[in-house]
């Protein structure tokens, strides 16, 4: 994404900047995430920034860009550093949505602009090594006011389910240190005990018409 000063807010552009700046200077996740945590508030308590957002979305002024294809269907990217230090991204829940429990494939800040965002983190207890098994055991749960912030952190050690218990729609924000080249996520069944791949749908929809050409060309050869 080119997201240019003109179109990021000029509150935006100031965090996204600070943290392009300040981020590859810290030695290790868990300052990037105090930083992140600490400068992510007073965005977050800004509400006619997401009134703006909101009505960029609406209007379909073009920012944010609510065409682009992204991991999950309520994500919007808001701003991805040059470098690829970090991405920062909108989600917006409806009443009662919540994610399947997933990893990450980096560190990551969630914070949130409406009241009572639900958090519940697993810890995994199998050593995943049996294919598409994987059990999960329930660590904490907890719901953040507006401005509140927590995190997460890359593959076994960040599994969770986010969402929106409330009965109007709620707004988040996430922002995500540098990705681990794996370019897939897993999606836990914790009552099944399973565990499955999501890819990007660019990604998955290449490898699906790869995977359907091969069959073509073996049902005709
Ligand atoms: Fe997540």
């Amino acid at each position: 994404m080119h997201s240019t000063a003109a179109t990021v807010p000029i509150e935006l552009q100031s965090f996204c900047s600070g943290c392009s700046e300040v981020l590859p200077t810290l030695c290790d996740d868990a300052g990037r995430i105090e930083y992140v945590m600490k400068e992510m508030r007073g965005v977050l308590l800004n509400k006619s920034l997401f009134v703006e957002l909101m009505n960029g979305i609406v209007q379909g002024t073009g920012y944010p860009d609510a065409r682009r294809p992204t991991m999950f269907d309520n994500e919007l990217l808001l701003y991805s550093d040059a470098s690829g230090v970090f991405s920062l991204r909108l989600y917006l829940w409806g009443p009662g949505e919540y994610t399947y429990p997933h990893d990450h494939n980096s560190w990551g800040v969630l914070g949130t602009v409406t009241d009572g965002f639900e958090v519940i983190n697993y810890r995994r207890e199998d050593d995943g090594k049996r294919e598409g098994y994987a059990l999960l055991t329930e660590m904490e749960r907890f719901t953040l006011r507006p401005g509140e912030t927590t995190f997460t952190l890359p593959l076994d050690a960040g599994i969770h389910t986010t969402g929106n218990p409330g009965k109007v729609t709620a707004i988040t924000l996430n922002l995500y240190g540098k990705s681990n080249q794996r370019g897939y996520l897993q999606n836990f069944d914790i009552k099944e005990n399973r565990v499955q791949r999501v890819y990007p749908p660019r990604q998955k929809k290449i490898m699906l018409a790869a995977n359907a050409m091969d069959h073509l060309k073996g049902a005709s050869g």
